[in-house]
């Protein structure tokens, strides 16, 4: 089994603008002290958001690739963080990057092409290394109602199906753009029959350490 891992990046970088290196070292210490073979694939977080609202007159297209190269940044830092290999899909090829992971036990992937998200490339990677499941990490550890970060009635979701998901979530992309799990990748998974789980950092170690599972299972 592999841990195929969207690590969002408001994880690593939160609005605050503080890098939360603790916390993510905490991931990776664990993910080695376990021994299972990780793939992670980092978000772009307040990073990406903030240079891509900065120049909201570029193409949709030029400001992916801003994101994009956001999503290296932290992919480097994260990788660094916990002595992980790095690949960026985006410079060798994902066909490469696949191949790679072949034989790589502990991996950091960045963004691969505008028009997507990172949730995406890690449902995309997920299917292509035959994994029946996608943990998504999130700063708000599942997915809610509505935003639980500016509505205090905003209620968990501990299970919701794709076509559910799928309609109550579809909006439109745009580079940037905030959502609890993108649809893109929803669609895929759904294509594929792959779960996904969506906690966070302290949820997925609860969840290996304790068989607890706390957060949304899409399904
Ligand atoms: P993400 O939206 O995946 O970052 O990538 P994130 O930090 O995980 O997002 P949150 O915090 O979970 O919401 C940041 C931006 O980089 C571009 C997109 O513009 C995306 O919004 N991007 C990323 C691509 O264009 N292609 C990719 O393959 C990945």
């Amino acid at each position: 089994m592999t841990f195929v891992i969207s690590l969002g990046g408001s994880i690593l970088i939160p609005e605050t603008g503080k890098v939360e290196v603790k916390k993510v070292k905490g991931l990776l210490n664990f993910l080695k002290e376990i021994k299972e073979k990780s793939v992670i694939v980092v978000g772009g977080g307040t990073t990406a958001r903030v240079y891509i609202n900065s120049v909201k007159e570029l193409s949709k297209e030029k400001r992916d690739q801003i994101g994009i190269l956001a999503t290296k940044l932290n992919a480097t830092l994260v990788a660094e963080l916990g002595d992980f290999s790095l690949l960026h899909p985006s410079e060798i090829s994902m066909k490469r990057t696949l191949m790679r992971l072949k034989k790589l036990k502990y991996a950091v992937i960045s963004g691969w092409k505008p028009g997507f998200s990172t949730d995406y490339v890690t449902s995309y990677i997920a299917h292509k290394l035959k994994e029946d499941k996608v943990i998504n990490l999130t700063q708000v550890g599942g997915i809610y109602t509505k935003d639980p970060t500016k509505y205090m009635d905003a209620r968990l979701i501990s299970r919701i199906s794709w076509e559910e998901f799928l309609e109550r979530f579809n909006d439109p992309w745009l580079p940037g753009k905030h959502v609890p799990f993108d649809p893109l990748a929803a669609m895929l998974c759904k294509k594929h029959k792959m779960k996904t789980y969506v906690t966070n950092i302290d949820g997925l170690i609860k969840w290996i350490k304790e068989d607890e599972f706390v957060g949304t299972i899409l399904y």
